[in-house]
């Protein structure tokens, strides 16, 4: 049990106030159905490895946002994994292998184009109606 101030120091050591994006994977699966077991981990590990090399997991001063990253047990595809999805851009891929990971990173995360060969979908989240109401309140 962590206190309050504990989890406010987590909040800013994570940079959870200044993530940009949201990148969830199906790795280390209980069921290995998209992928094997092996792949989900190699792209799991590669996407990490990355992020931080490219110091996109921290926010910066050069950079004062970060890529925040998931590992999803499965994310329900179940087919031609690794799956990917990358929020708040709603953009599903498929076969997500280091060398795939790497085009998504630079050409999605960094230069904001989707990687349409891998990508399988694209459906942005929808702005929650019912959360409007409470900025009248602040
Ligand atoms: S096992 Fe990967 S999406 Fe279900």
């Amino acid at each position: 049990m962590t206190s309050q101030s504990d989890l406010t120091k987590r909040v800013e050591s994570l940079g959870l106030a200044q993530i940009q994006r949201h990148v969830f994977i199906c790795a280390d699966q209980t069921k290995p159905l998209c992928c094997s077991k092996e792949d989900g981990l190699a792209a799991w590990d590669y996407l990490k490895s990355r992020l931080k090399e490219l110091n996109l997991d921290k926010p910066t001063i050069e950079r004062p946002t970060c890529i925040f990253r998931t590992k999803a047990n499965c994310l329900r595809v179940c087919d031609q994994g690794p799956i990917m999805v990358v929020y708040p851009d709603g953009v599903w891929y498929r076969a997500t292998s280091p060398d795939i990971i790497d085009r998504i990173i630079q050409e999605h995360l960094i230069g904001n184009q989707i990687v349409q060969d891998c990508a399988f979908l694209t459906h942005p989240l929808p702005t929650p109606a019912n959360f409007e109401g409470d900025h009248d309140h602040q």
